[in-house]
């Protein structure tokens, strides 16, 4: 969109969240509140945006990246100071200027564009994005004159009891005219209640000015919540959940509970693919199709192939291929690789591990720092003896090998191609190619002694 430039202001403090944690850094649905503002902008495909940094802002610029320019707000001020801050990226110029809050991670980008469109359509020289909220407590108030004319936005602290019975709230989204913004801006004072320079002044300014000052009502609330404190938080974070799940089930995804879908918001997932109540599908996750997820599994950050297999298991930072099953209760933790047609079974443990195509481990193993080929089948009870206290070693089990039930592999070592360990071995040495390992103690079997022992007693 030509001659349009948007601005973010995310350079609060974030008082009410009492966190460590700078506000619009929180995440919502496992990005932070910050990203999904500017990913949302952008999809506008404005001219430029600008985000105002302050409390956090090295923070903030490294989550943003190049998705933004910044301006620097050194002390808080207020959302009008704010918004000044970045006249010597944008003041003088002739167009239209969004301004959104760094705290409005609901607001889609539709709404915005039908907000700019309203706006170009009036002339308006600013129209503001506004919502009925059933509880308006701590947003600013829409005072409209009997004609149903903007007249000006009186915050939460500064309203009448009167005042604040009015339902219509500012979003903190506004559209403006470049240029009358930033001269506006050069008026607005801090006579109030929190001593601040208010953008909402600017509105009043405008308007006494005899400009064209207009609202867009949104009709969703719930879209244009802003997040102060950790209980908006949360309903932002339920929110969003409803709507990534709503999002998949069009694409063809069936989740069977979209209340305990927590997928994020990032996520992909193929059609076809059933995810079960109470799964988690965290960070940069991709799952392809016909894939069955089921209840009680987390998967973070991690690659799914086709028609593979959840059960009630834990991936963490991992690739798994195609036609493979996971679970119930394992455990895949970070930099493993499993093939296409594995199978990891209960209670197994794998970690820092590659697993070949069409290999087995389907029961009460541990598999750590190890290669394991293609067509191998490792016995219940298997267990990498990787670590000595100090340092990790390697393990490597070669193509259609067969590790016995109960075996220890102890690291370094190779388990040659075609081989067999036998059940029960503790394998310290390379078996080479081709053999068959036993490392137990010989069976003896006396015959007739357990009468012999019986008749003692
Ligand atoms: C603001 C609006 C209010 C509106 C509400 C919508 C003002 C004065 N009030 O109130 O009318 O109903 O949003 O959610 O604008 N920020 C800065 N620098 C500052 C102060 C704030 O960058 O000096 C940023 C914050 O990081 C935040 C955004 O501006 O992202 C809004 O600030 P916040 O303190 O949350 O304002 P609200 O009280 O929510
Ligand atoms: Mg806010």
């Amino acid at each position: 969109m030509a001659n349009t430039y948007a601005v973010i202001l995310a350079a609060g403090q974030g008082t009410r969240m009492k966190s460590k944690l700078y506000k619009v850094l929180h995440p919502v649905c496992g990005m932070p509140m910050v990203e999904h503002v500017t990913s949302n902008v952008e999809q506008l495909g404005v001219e430029k945006i600008v985000t105002v940094v302050g409390h956090g802002a090295e923070k903030v610029q490294q989550q943003l990246g190049a998705k933004s320019e910044y301006a620097l707000q050194a002390e808080q001020l207020g959302t009008a100071h704010a918004v000044q801050q970045t006249a010597s990226l944008i003041e003088g110029l002739a167009g239209t200027t969004l301004v959104v809050c760094g705290d409005t991670p609901l607001i889609r980008p539709e709404t915005m564009q039908a907000l700019l469109d309203q706006h170009t359509e009036t002339g308006a020289k600013a129209t503001i994005l506004t919502a009925i909220a059933d509880n308006p407590t701590g947003y600013g108030r829409i005072l409209r004159n009997s004609e149903g004319i903007v007249e000006k936005i009186v915050e939460q602290k500064d309203a009448s009891s009167e005042e604040q019975q009015v339902k219509e709230i500012n979003t903190g989204t506004y559209c403006f005219d470049n240029e009358a913004l930033f001269e506006a801006l050069k008026l607005v004072s801090n006579d109030n209640v929190q001593g601040e320079y208010y953008l909402p002044d600017v509105i009043e300014i405008l308007q006494k000015q005899g400009e064209i000052v207009a609202a867009y009502a949104t009709d969703s609330f719930d879209e244009t919540l802003g997040v102060n404190d950790r209980v908006a938080l949360s309903q932002a974070e339920n929110i969003m959940r409803k709507r990534i799940a709503e999002k998949h089930m069009r694409a063809g995804v069936s989740i069977i509970d979209p209340a305990t879908a927590y997928i994020s918001a990032q996520a992909e997932i193929g059609a076809d693919t059933i995810i079960h109540p109470n799964v988690t599908i965290a960070g940069d996750t991709k799952i392809g199709e016909d894939c069955v997820i089921s209840s009680n599994s987390q998967i973070v950050n991690s690659v799914i192939g086709d028609r593979t297999t959840i059960r009630s298991s834990e991936v963490y930072d991992s690739s798994i291929g195609t036609d493979t099953a996971v679970g119930p209760f394992a455990h895949v933790r970070p930099e493993s690789a499993l093939g296409n047609d594995v199978k990891i079974g209960n209670f197994v443990e794998v970690k820092k591990a590659e697993i070949g195509n069409d290999s087995k481990i389907s029961h009460l193993s541990y598999i750590g720092d190890a290669t394991v080929g293609t067509g191998v089948n490792i016995g219940c009870g298997t267990i990498t003896v990787n670590y000595d206290g100090k340092n990790k070693f390697q393990t490597v089990i070669e193509d259609d090998t067969f590790i016995g039930c109960n075996s220890n592999l102890i690291a370094p070592v190779t388990v040659g191609k075609g081989s067999y360990v036998a059940a029960g071995s503790t394998i310290s040495k390379n078996v080479p190619e081709d053999s068959l390992a036993i490392a137990r103690s010989r069976q003896e079997n006396k015959e007739g002694y357990a009468s012999k022992l019986n008749r003692k007693k």
